[in-house]
């Protein structure tokens, strides 16, 4: 995705807009495969809520990837963009006894991570095998909003309350046929992974009936020149190793499964905005663009650093600049960064762009949300038509006044 390609992309379909790289996308996906290559039964499902625009899903299914799914509407999204039922896996939490069961019978794989919605689940539908998700009280992930597996968490069952969960499945007769953890994103640390995953396979023992492991995902990508970033193939090597030693423990060739979204897309997806104005104040240059956190709130959620760089001046002098936007609350991009000189209506580039960042986009202020492209086979396509003023009303009813 070279400048001017970017540029040209800016113009022809306006600003802010948001453009992944398919390329980008397949090699992340054969590099993970490949780190993984001396286990005989692999399984990637893409985590849907990183991007979930429906040709990137098409994307996934044609290169043989699964999917993981958090809400009925991503399962559905994932069955419109052709995955097969049972390449389809969902993970919800805290969601009602309906919505799994809805999901259930379109013949998905659920995953359960509470010990309440296993139990009345398991009573009324022991034929169908679940997954469950454990809690391996971990601390793990590049901050605390995206940290998932420690003891204060809301997300899986406690490893503490095994006992219990055994005492259900005995009780119910149900069938467990996967076990799950995910304990956060930006794990840094494989050592913390590997740690993890001891958890798991000692949990996994209690279970006779296993057919996957799910290792969940929390691979840190880069997010600039010498970054550093999750060793995925000595995460690979390590993991197999010890993955094809427990399966003859077991007795049985089990599937590894994975669900990243951050390392498949993250990466493979930039964000193009345009300078509305350059305001210098008494201490701070602002360069404010046409965005705000509406459309991408990660910086202010979590405080991620994306690169920004000026592609319509990549080459002018350096300067310092605080890049925000045009929302009524602060709303700050990036403080006191190096920019290359940034006039009006030059277009900034946001890497890193690929997951969450349209998703996580909303309507705030009554602004449209981007418009998404996609470079498929060299070629830039319009997968998002920008939003327009019917989309802003939809759904809204005026009463008579
Ligand atoms: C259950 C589950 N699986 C997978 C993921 C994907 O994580 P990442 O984007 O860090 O790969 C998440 C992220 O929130 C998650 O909650």
């Amino acid at each position: 995705m070279d400048n001017n390609t970017l540029l040209q992309i800016a113009k022809e379909y306006g600003s802010p807009i948001y453009v992944y790289d398919a390329e980008k996308i397949t090699s992340q996906y054969k590099r993970l495969t490949k780190a993984f290559n001396s286990v005989n039964n692999l399984r990637i499902n893409y985590a849907a809520k990183a991007l979930s625009n429906i040709s990137v899903l098409k994307l996934f299914n044609s290169m043989g990837s699964g999917l993981d799914t958090v809400s009925i509407q991503e399962v559905q999204l994932g069955l419109k963009a052709g995955f097969k039922p049972e390449n389809i896996i969902y993970t919800p939490n805290g969601v009602s006894l309906e919505e799994i069961e809805s999901v259930a019978e379109l013949g998905v794989q659920i995953n359960i991570d509470n010990l309440s919605i296993l139990e009345q689940f398991g009573s009324k539908h022991p034929k169908i095998p679940v997954c469950i998700r454990i809690n391996p009280h971990v601390m793990a992930g590049g901050n605390t909003n995206i940290s998932v597996g420690h003891i204060d968490s809301k997300f899986g069952i406690s490893i503490h309350q095994i006992p219990l969960l055994l005492r259900i499945v005995e009780n119910t007769n149900m069938t467990i046929n996967g076990i799950h953890m995910h304990t956060g994103s930006d794990i840094l640390d494989i050592d913390v992974f590997l740690y993890a995953s001891e958890i798991l396979f000692e949990t996994a023992k209690n279970f006779k009936n296993l057919k996957f492991i799910d290792f969940g995902s929390g691979f840190k990508v880069p997010y600039k020149k010498g970054d550093i970033e999750t060793n995925i193939e000595e995460l690979g090597k390590k993991l197999s190793k010890r993955f094809n030693s427990f399966c003859k423990e077991y007795g049985k060739d089990l599937t590894l499964a994975f669900e990243p979204g951050k390392f498949l897309v993250s990466e493979a997806g930039v964000f193009l905005a345009k300078v509305n104005v350059v305001k210098q104040t008494t201490s701070t240059v602002f360069a404010q663009i046409d965005s705000g956190f509406n459309h991408l709130i990660r910086p202010m959620l979590y405080g991620s650093q994306h690169e920004i760089v000026n592609i319509t001046n990549p080459k002018g002098r350096e300067r310092f600049y605080s890049v925000v936007g045009y929302i009524c609350e602060t709303d700050t991009f990036a403080n006191n960064r190096r920019i290359s000189e940034i006039n009006e209506g030059d277009i900034l580039c946001f890497k890193n762009a690929g997951a969450y960042c349209f998703t996580m986009s909303s309507n705030y202020n009554s602004r449209y949300r981007p418009a998404e492209v996609l470079i498929y086979k060299g070629k830039p396509q319009l997968i998002r038509q920008r939003e327009t003023f019917e989309d802003i009303l939809r759904n809204q009813l005026e009463i008579a006044m």
